[in-house]
């Protein structure tokens, strides 16, 4: 989603930005852009559709000698993708420029009010109103400081903001509003960025800007006030112990299909140092320095999107089932609006693979009065909910590219499992039969990943279906919802996940021949016969099904149209099995559309705003 990256130093600042720019990538965007003031202070504005590339031969057709640039990558929200969409966007006198993260929801109203003023407009975003704005106060109170101050306090919404003007060609502004924005401080230099990892091969000393801060950002200055707190910040700088995530394609086509067959790597890393299955221990640092709050709640709200709350969907069964503690899982843009009774006695999890997930960071911010404990589940190291959170748990999955997760997943439910074992004390009669399980599932995986051709084979045979219906119980129904989403994701086939149970009750009159289901019908589930039951009644009514099925299963296969063979594992271990093979079956219909697999249409990586 929407990237910023700013640059002020004895470096040449549009060729860091780009690069910044070009780091921030992956996570998905439609056009990029950046501006710089040349040596006699005129502004180079350079914006394009498509790839952050697309900007080198417009930038190679003006001098480059520049020591001060901000940049941006959209993903549309307000206006389609064009370059006149793009950011930066300027005022009529193109004098201020600004790039900017996240959603101005009264924007319509401010760009009434300033068309009456006699601004024009030249593009359908939301943003644009920023500059114009900031230029409507500038004149007005003949303070370009005052100006922006003003603006600011008009604005409705979210943003993270990079400014400059022709009036200070040395000085960025930079400030936000529930949109992560990080300062990197260099020698005589600074850095900015909406996400570390853009600067992080320069410098890994930052500042993070908290909600209202407005930062004026020279080369060897920095001077912070916090305008809600109407007084001049501390600055406390951190020094970021990570290097910059890079991945790498190797012989892979694309990023999706090396995520999905790093999922044996995926559990081990999960478990490096927190599975001590000779001991029979699960030691989770992150957890045991909060033991003794965690000794007293009585009750966890996981919170999470897409992906992430679907593998919520697991740990509830799981913590319910192994530690006895009830769990409620809430999709986060709903939990952030919800009005119900929250007390100190409950943990809020939030499940996050990028850790900038808007919605999640925005139901954690929601708790933040009720003095309860808030814990991470999350890849991204240092990402914000990672710093939001009181403490928690890192996936330690690497980088993860491709737009449909896969590989978080299976990390965010192994390490669920851990998380739900660590909770029972030990006390579960299957404590130890888990521990042994999880030992050899990097095993399974890697049995399941070698089953690839022939998942591919049953893929093709299903590729033009329009439509597809999606069942499981237990464990393995949120793994239809995650198997469901994979398939829409990529493939633009309308799936729909369903508890297997819940059919009758609707969805059955969807079923006929040109309709299939993928039932996910494994032993390890104590509903077996039931799920058998629930595929008799849709091969009653001629829809064609597929069968994941525990290898040995000979009933099944007499039953159901094609059926794709899974080692056999304990339940929740077997969730991890059943999503490794809808992955790749998501994958190889995509595949043979010959569709971009990695940024499918219309989505991005990490989603910045509401
Ligand atoms: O980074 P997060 O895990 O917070 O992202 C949540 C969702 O946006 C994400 O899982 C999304 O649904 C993926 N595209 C699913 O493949």
């Amino acid at each position: 989603m929407c990237g910023i990256v700013g640059y002020i130093g004895h470096k040449q600042a549009s060729d860091i930005v780009l690069n910044g720019l070009e780091a921030l990538e992956y996570r998905g965007y439609d056009s990029a852009g950046l501006v710089f003031f040349d040596q006699q202070n005129r502004p180079e504005l350079i914006k394009q559709t498509g790839r952050v590339k697309n900007l080198l031969p417009l930038l190679d057709q003006v001098n480059r000698a520049n020591q001060l640039a901000i940049g941006h990558t959209r993903w549309a929200t307000h206006g389609l993708p064009t370059s006149n969409n793009a950011h930066p966007h300027t005022n009529n006198d193109q004098t201020i420029f600004v790039v900017h993260n996240g959603i101005i929801e009264n924007y319509l109203q401010l760009k009434s009010l300033l068309t009456n003023q006699g601004y024009t407009f030249n593009s359908e975003t939301d943003s644009e109103v920023i500059p114009m704005l900031i230029d409507y106060y500038y004149k007005k109170l003949k303070n370009f400081d005052n100006g922006l101050r003003a603006a600011l306090a008009d604005l409705k919404g979210t943003y993270a903001l990079a400014i400059i003007n022709s009036q200070q060609p040395d000085t960025i502004y930079a400030t936000r509003l529930s949109s992560p924005l990080v300062i990197g401080v260099g020698q005589d230099e600074h850095y900015l960025a909406s996400d570390p990892n853009a600067i992080l091969e320069h410098t890994k000393k930052v500042i993070f800007l908290e909600d209202y801060d407005l930062a004026i950002i020279s080369k060897n200055k920095i001077e912070i006030n916090n305008l809600s707190k109407k007084r001049r910040r501390k600055i406390k700088s951190e020094l970021l112990d990570y290097d910059q995530e890079k991945s790498e394609l190797g012989n892979y086509p694309n990023f999706m299909l090396k995520e999905i067959f790093q999922a044996p790597t995926t559990i081990k890393e999960a478990c490096v140092g927190r599975l001590l299955a000779d001991q029979g221990l699960v030691k989770l640092g992150g957890l045991e320095m909060v033991n003794s709050q965690l000794n007293y709640i009585d009750r966890i709200v996981i919170v999470g999107c897409g992906t992430s709350y679907y593998a919520g969907l697991v740990g509830e069964y799981l913590i319910e089932e192994l530690a006895n503690i009830p769990v409620e899982v809430q999709l986060a843009s709903e939990f952030k609006y919800r009005k119900e009774p929250f007390s100190r006695s409950t943990v809020i999890l939030a499940i996050s693979q990028s850790g900038e997930t808007a919605d999640t960071m925005a139901a954690l911010e929601k708790v933040d009065g009720y003095g309860c404990l808030k814990l991470g589940l999350v890849n991204a190291v240092g990402s914000s909910i990672a710093r939001m959170t009181d403490a928690g748990v890192y996936c330690h999955a690497g980088p993860e590219k491709a737009v449909a997760s896969t590989k978080a997943f299976i990390s965010q439910v192994t390490i669920l499992i851990l998380i739900a074992l660590y909770l029972s004390k030990g006390n579960n009669q299957d404590y130890q039969a888990l521990i042994n399980e999880i030992v050899n599932l990097p095993t399974k995986a890697q049995a399941v990943l070698d089953q690839a051709a022939n998942i591919k084979k049953v893929a093709l045979k299903y590729k033009d279906y329009a439509n597809f219906l999606y069942i499981g119980r237990g464990y393995n129904y949120p793994c239809a919802l995650e198997g469901a989403l994979k398939l829409k994701e990529i493939t633009y086939i309308h799936a729909e996940g369903y508890a297997a149970g819940e059919i009758k009750h609707g969805p059955l009159a969807l079923i006929d021949k040109s309709f299939p289901t993928l039932a996910i019908a494994v032993n390890s589930s104590p509903l077996l016969n039931k799920t058998i039951s629930n595929i008799e009644e849709i091969k009653t009514r001629g829809g064609p099904i597929i069968a994941l099925a525990t290898m040995g299963n000979k009933k099944l296969a007499r039953i159901v149209d094609d059926v794709i063979y899974l080692p056999d594992a304990l339940g929740p271990t077997q969730a991890i099995l059943s999503a490794i093979c809808l992955q790749l079956f998501a994958y190889y219909i995509a595949e043979a559309k010959g569709l971009n697999i990695d940024q499918p249409r219309n989505l991005a990586k990490s989603v910045t705003v509401e």
